[in-house]
């Protein structure tokens, strides 16, 4: 059911990759509630080409970005304002990848090239793409800035890996941006820390089938869905959330706030 949260409102979705994506689940959202979108994916996600079945579906134009291109991403700022015929309302940063993961090297036998580049992808493009929106003055006033976390910047989670290291400098970004823009535009700025859910980033961790189940039994409403994912994120995109900026917000059933439950600890004494 729409509430029209997002009626008139115009924003860029990063990172729809398949329909397991926490940004196609959000992209969905937006449109049911009344926003129109542009959608935005690395050129090599755009030739596997699900991407234009979301496209089709919500009525949206795909704008191709490499977010470690500054060029790519001003484009994508300055067609997305020509689509739109004005400034932008939200944005969504939902991309990562790490190659060390992808090749099953541990924490404590990096490629640090790879590393560098991890960092780069996962988080100095929030960086960018906020700089370019910043210096492009492309967002209205009170418009929503999010990207998506994980608690392995807060905690250990050891297969994780190089990940962690990326999601603590994207927390730290939000953090730092979000009070330049909002002395700026009054433009807000956040990250959202969501259960392991499962996708392609998702599953690539090692061991994730553990972790998710893990998880599970450590929430007290469980591990939170992408389409319960989609739901929050359109409270922050909403006018409703305008004073809540610079924040890492959980979004995880209660995970990060539990010490042990019960069915982890029959779990442990059954053993
Ligand atoms: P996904 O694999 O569907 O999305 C990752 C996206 O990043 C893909 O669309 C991919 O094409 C894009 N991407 C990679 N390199 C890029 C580049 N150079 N330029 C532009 N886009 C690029 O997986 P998911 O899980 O939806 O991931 C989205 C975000 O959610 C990531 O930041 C991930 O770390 C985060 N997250 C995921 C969780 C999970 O368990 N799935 C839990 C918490 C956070």
């Amino acid at each position: 059911m729409s509430h029209n949260l997002l009626k008139g409102k115009k924003g860029i979705i990063f990172g729809a990759l398949n329909e397991q994506s926490l940004a196609w689940q959000t992209a969905l959202k937006c449109h049911e509630e009344g926003a129109e979108i542009v959608l935005t994916n690395a050129p090599i996600a755009l030739r596997m080409g699900e991407i234009n079945k979301l496209a089709e579906t919500i009525n949206a134009p795909i704008i191709g970005a490499d977010v470690t291109k500054m060029e790519d991403l001003e484009a994508l700022i300055d067609q997305s304002m020509a689509h739109f015929g004005g400034k932008i309302d939200f944005i969504l940063h939902s991309v990562g990848m790490s190659m060390n993961i992808r090749k099953g090297n541990p924490y404590t036998h990096l490629n640090h090239e790879w590393e560098l580049k991890t960092l780069d992808i996962s988080a100095v493009s929030f960086h960018r793409v906020l700089q370019v929106a910043y210096e492009k003055d492309a967002l209205n006033e009170w418009a929503s800035v999010v990207a998506l976390t994980y608690i392995a910047a807060q905690r250990v989670f050891p297969d994780y890996n190089e990940m962690a290291d990326a999601k603590s400098l994207l927390e730290s970004i939000a953090r730092s941006f979000g009070y330049h823009y909002g002395i700026k535009n009054k433009v807000r700025v956040n990250t959202i820390s969501q259960s392991p859910t499962r996708t392609t980033a998702g599953s690539g961790v090692k061991g994730f089938d553990g972790f998710i189940n893990f998880s599970e039994a450590m929430s007290p409403l469980g591990n939170a869905s992408a389409e319960a994912f989609a739901g929050y994120c359109v409270t922050l995109f909403s006018d409703l959330t305008r004073y809540v900026t610079m924040q890492n917000l959980y979004h995880d059933g209660g995970y990060s706030s539990t010490g042990v439950t019960q069915p982890v600890v029959d779990k442990m004494a059954s053993e």
